[in-house]
């Protein structure tokens, strides 16, 4: 084969395909559609996030994570179910999340009442899941973790980790148990609730 020809076809070839690149008319008008689709998009959020305040659920508190057990709201016995809020509506829980467990290691709240739960890492970043309900949240070093929750019904739940954090992280769960309201109410006039 003469090198020469095979050299002009190639080439030939080549032209073709960049022809066939060319953007069509079509084309062009999908490219138009999908831009204008991404920035209505981003117009609606902007509009949601400016004057509707519709933002993810971080709550920004910050906290000392290196001294959080040594006093505050985060300090050992301050952990666990919280004596009721003013409002008796909230039943408050705090917890430490730390390589690799969540403390206190098991928590027993009632079904049907809104929990909420604040939560702070002692060192780096985990997370909070909850099967069944709608606790999913990320546990940031140096800031506090606030989700209310309800759980449906009575039972074990875990709560799980679910951002790794190092060799443990799959070991990383606690035990929440959930009582009916008149288990919950014996459980209180037995003075083992505040
Ligand atoms: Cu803590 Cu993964």
């Amino acid at each position: 084969m003469n090198p020469n020809s095979w050299i002009s076809k190639t080439r030939s070839e080549l032209g073709l395909i960049l022809q066939d690149m060319q953007i069509e008319h079509l084309e062009k008008n999908w490219i138009y559609l999908a831009t204008a689709m991404i920035g209505f998009m981003v117009v609606i959020l902007s509009i949601g996030a400016v004057f509707l305040h519709l933002n993810p659920p971080s709550h920004w508190e910050t906290i000392d994570s290196a001294s959080l057990h040594l006093g505050g709201e985060f300090a050992e016995d301050k952990l666990g179910v919280q004596p009721s809020k003013p409002s008796d509506v909230i039943i408050q829980v705090k917890l430490v999340a730390a390589r690799y467990g969540f403390f206190p290691r098991e928590i027993v709240v009632p079904a049907d009442k809104k929990i909420q739960f604040r939560m702070a890492s002692l060192d780096v970043l985990h997370g909070a899941h909850i099967p069944m309900t709608n606790m999913s949240t990320m546990i940031v070093p140096g800031h506090i973790s606030e989700v209310t929750t309800v759980f449906p019904k009575p039972g074990e739940y875990p709560l799980l980790c679910n951002e790794y954090c190092g060799m443990g992280h799959d070991h990383m769960w606690s035990k929440v148990t959930v009582l009916s309201q008149n288990d919950w109410d014996a459980r209180k006039n037995e003075g083992k609730q505040p």
